[in-house]
């Protein structure tokens, strides 16, 4: 069995998580579940990255020990994961004892190479970002541009790693490797980034940051957030412990997911740490773009960051499969994508309740009201010359070309177009009107077949989506075991059985429209507001 192992980035804690956290762990669990249907032994790793002077502080203000503090947001974002539906096999702290043990052998292992020294340095570090800044990265007017703050002057004696014995085999292994960076677009900006970075500081004296996992042997340096963070990858699978089975067992990464502004910190700094580890380095580090909220960046002065759970709240939702399918599509994945609640009610109305819900919901009824809801040997159809049979081959067959190249907003177009040409078929044919006469009855039992064939086929392609709709629609129509244990090799023609599948009590919508009563309370959340 070939392994899958993806990964998503450790969040800081410094504040709970919003829709953009969300986003990243949606996009990676709807492609660990993709391969998972494939068979692959995957492994889906997140976790939290709880070190660094901004959570220390933040805890402080709270009045909570940072060991404290960590320990209940930690919570909320396992809550949200949960509340999302990101099913994931691993999450990590860099806070558990195994992994601060293992980053201290890997600083340790560094050092004894000579790729880790120790030097003075003076320089201007800007606490937001928790790294020193070159002057040429500052705005005009000499503050950080994301942080909108003036640097601070720090001279220090600190560890640095030699990442610039590194740098030429990195830019070769990106040229010779085109799925290394994707989207492909990213990997010459990469390349230009290479060229401005020299040495980095690995570590900072304990008077500047405390709260972090001290060097070995040396009590007055803490080891700085980065190679603490980007250590997880290897940490979480048991390097550098006793038990390295899972180790040996999924490295290296089949897939990094990151952020667009973490992708430096990947390419560069992580793939440098691995070369001097002489480790096999991950096949594809992939980078997502950002989730605007009404086209805006979220930040706590505009007042528009929204929570994991905002739209299950503010469209009383039962599951987050329509937030996941939405998240999913809002752009190609590398793209930046953009979250406003019209959008949103428009395109899952669209998608969810009138293309696909719509469909299975009448095409069952007609089956109880034609054949009172059984499915007879008579109108099971064969592959060859089968309109729908054939177009769901071509899209099965899409739909995993797409995920090979982590295409996931593509792979749902594919199948939405396949649900779209099923409604289509559904109106060409007119069942209505063949179930009319005796000559035509078995012909209307047989489109009525095709259709829901169809739609057991495409509730396994989209069950990495949306897991709780894909469920509904396998058990109205009636399947063996559930959708959660369909694999690729149930994307056969013919897999739905004959039997009484249907009837009056088992067939409701497996999604409710948004209607106009959601357009209501937004209006009165605005007026009292
Ligand atoms: O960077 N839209 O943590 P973080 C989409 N601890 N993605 C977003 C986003 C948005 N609006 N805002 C943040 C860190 N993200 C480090 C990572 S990995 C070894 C260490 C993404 O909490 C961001 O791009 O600031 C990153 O991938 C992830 O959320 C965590 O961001
Ligand atoms: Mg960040």
């Amino acid at each position: 069995m070939d392994k899958f192992y993806i990964t998503t980035a450790i969040d800081y804690v410094n504040g709970p998580p919003h829709i953009g956290h969300a986003y990243e762990k949606i996009l990676t669990d709807i492609i660990a579940r993709h391969f998972r249907q494939r068979r692959f032994d995957t492994y889906f790793l997140t976790g939290t990255d709880e070190h660094g002077t901004k959570i220390e502080k933040t805890a402080a203000c709270n009045n909570m020990k940072p060991q404290e503090f960590c320990d209940s947001i930690v919570q909320i974002f396992k809550n949200a994961w949960q509340l999302l539906s990101v099913d994931y096999d691993g999450f990590i702290r860099t806070t558990d004892d195994f992994h601060e043990k293992a980053v201290q052998d890997i600083f340790q292992k560094l050092l004894d190479k000579g790729d880790i020294y120790k030097a003075r340095y003076a320089g201007i570090y800007c606490p937001g970002c928790e790294c020193f800044l070159n002057e040429r990265d500052l705005a005009e007017d000499g503050l950080c541009p994301d942080h909108q703050a003036k640097p601070q002057e720090v001279e220090e004696e600190n560890y640095f790693f030699k990442l610039s014995k590194y740098k030429d085999k990195i830019k070769e292994h990106i040229k010779n490797n085109p799925e290394f960076i994707l989207p492909a677009f990213r990997a010459n900006e990469v390349i230009n980034q290479l060229e401005d970075t020299e040495d980095i500081s690995v570590s900072r004296h304990k008077c500047a940051v405390s709260w972090g996992i001290p060097v070995p042997n040396d009590e007055d340096q803490v080891i700085y957030v980065w190679i603490d963070a980007l250590s997880n990858y290897i940490t979480a699978l048991g390097y550098g412990s006793d038990d390295n089975e899972n180790f040996n067992r999924y490295w290296p990464a089949d897939v990094h997911m990151i952020g667009k502004d973490i992708l430096k910190f990947h390419s560069i700094y992580w793939i440098s740490i691995l070369m001097a580890l002489e480790v096999e380095l991950p096949k594809t580090i992939l980078a997502h773009g950002w989730i605007t909220v009404d086209q805006t960046k979220m930040s706590k002065s505009v007042g528009n960051v929204i929570s994991p759970g905002y739209i299950l709240e503010n469209f009383n939702l039962p599951n987050a499969d329509a937030a996941r399918y939405y998240l999913a599509t809002c752009a190609s994945l590398g793209r930046d994508g953009n979250y406003n609640d019209e959008d949103f009610k428009l395109k899952v109305n669209a998608d969810l309740a009138n293309n696909l819900g719509n469909l299975l919901n009448r095409t069952l009824n007609m089956l109880i009201k034609y054949f009172d809801g059984n499915v007879n040997e008579s109108i099971i159809t064969k592959q060859d010359d089968n309109k729908l049979a054939e177009l769901c081959k071509t899209t099965s067959d899409k739909v995993k070309e797409e995920f090979n190249g982590y295409k996931i907003a593509e792979a749902a177009e594919a199948i939405f177009t396949l649900v779209n040409e099923a409604n289509k078929y559904v109106n060409d044919k007119a069942p209505w009107a063949l179930a009319k006469n005796e000559d035509t009855k078995n012909e209307c039992g047989q489109v009525l077949y095709n259709v829901l064939e169809t739609l057991r086929q495409v509730s396994i392609m989209l069950f990495p989506y949306i897991p709780n709709i894909s469920s509904e629609m396998w058990e109205q129509l009636a399947q063996e075991c559930d959708a959660a244990c369909q694999t690729w090799d149930d994307l056969y023609w013919g897999g739905l059985k004959a039997g009484r599948i249907a009837s009056k009590e088992t067939v409701k919508p497996v999604f409710l429209r948004l209607d106009s009563e959601v357009a209501g309370k937004e209006k009165k959340k605005k007026v009292s507001g």
